[in-house]
């Protein structure tokens, strides 16, 4: 049976990866920064589980209480849209680092902690929920936090995709379309159903061949 680990899973686009991949019979270990207050995702009956992905004791802790858990897919879905201000002219400094914290390094610090518990996984996927906004070639300017952010983590998950290949992981980078969320908002063209949807059949689909590429929920190829 596959397992599943998501981050950020008490809401958004997390809570329905678990949902989804709890509906198709595999065993999903959500996690989330407050679980005594994740009531949705209490209520579908998935393992949960403590993680704070800007905290490395957080990180440890949850790898100690997995011990040697096979994970085959890991998805680092939790994400920050930064603070009010993030523009070029006028930025708040400790909103800044946080959404590095949350964005980038946060994908790191989680994959490293649960390495070798993807590492004794079938599949050894390990997916981040990237975005659009963080291609250079795409950018129109503006939410300079968010966008700085997620190219850092393009950048990380394809190093961990060039890197950890001799051990037989592939990394997918994932860009959900713009989805009804709390960070989406309400006018969203797409429904968080219909995003994990899709992702989950790319993420069906990540092999070697196409391990490290930036790409978008329906599968096309982004440009960094
Ligand atoms: N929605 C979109 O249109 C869109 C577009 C492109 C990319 N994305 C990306 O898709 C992913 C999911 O987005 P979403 O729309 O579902 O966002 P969301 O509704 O704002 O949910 C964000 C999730 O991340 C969690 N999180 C934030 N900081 C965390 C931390 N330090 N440790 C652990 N969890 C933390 C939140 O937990 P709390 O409840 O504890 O805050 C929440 O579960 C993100 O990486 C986002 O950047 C979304």
């Amino acid at each position: 049976m596959t397992t599943v680990l998501i981050t950020g899973a008490n809401r958004g686009i997390g809570l329905v990866f678990a949902r989804q991949y709890a509906a198709d019979g595999a065993t999903v270990i959500a996690t989330c920064r407050e679980p005594e207050k994740a009531d949705k995702l209490t209520a579908l009956g998935v393992r949960v589980e403590q993680l704070d992905v800007t905290d490395p004791a957080s990180a440890t802790a949850l790898a100690v209480t997995l011990k040697a858990v096979p994970i085959d897919i890991l998805i680092a879905n939790a994400g920050y849209y930064g603070p009010e201000l993030q523009d070029a002219d006028d930025a708040d400094w400790a909103g800044f680092l946080q959404t590095y914290r949350v964005n980038s390094l946060g994908p790191l610090l989680v994959a490293q902690a649960l390495k070798l518990n993807l590492l004794s996984g079938q599949d050894k996927k390990l997916v981040v929920l990237t975005s659009k906004m963080g291609s250079i070639a795409d950018s129109t300017g503006g939410h300079l936090a968010y966008r700085a952010s997620k190219a850092a983590l393009n950048m990380i998950a394809h190093n961990l995709a060039l890197e950890w290949k001799k051990h037989g992981i592939k990394v997918a980078i994932l860009h959900p379309g713009w989805v009804k969320t709390d960070m989406g908002g309400s006018s969203a063209p797409l429904s968080a159903a219909e995003s994990v949807a899709e992702m989950m059949n790319r993420i069906a689909e990540l092999w070697p061949g196409n391990s490290g590429q930036f790409l978008d929920y329906q599968g096309k190829e982004i440009r960094w």
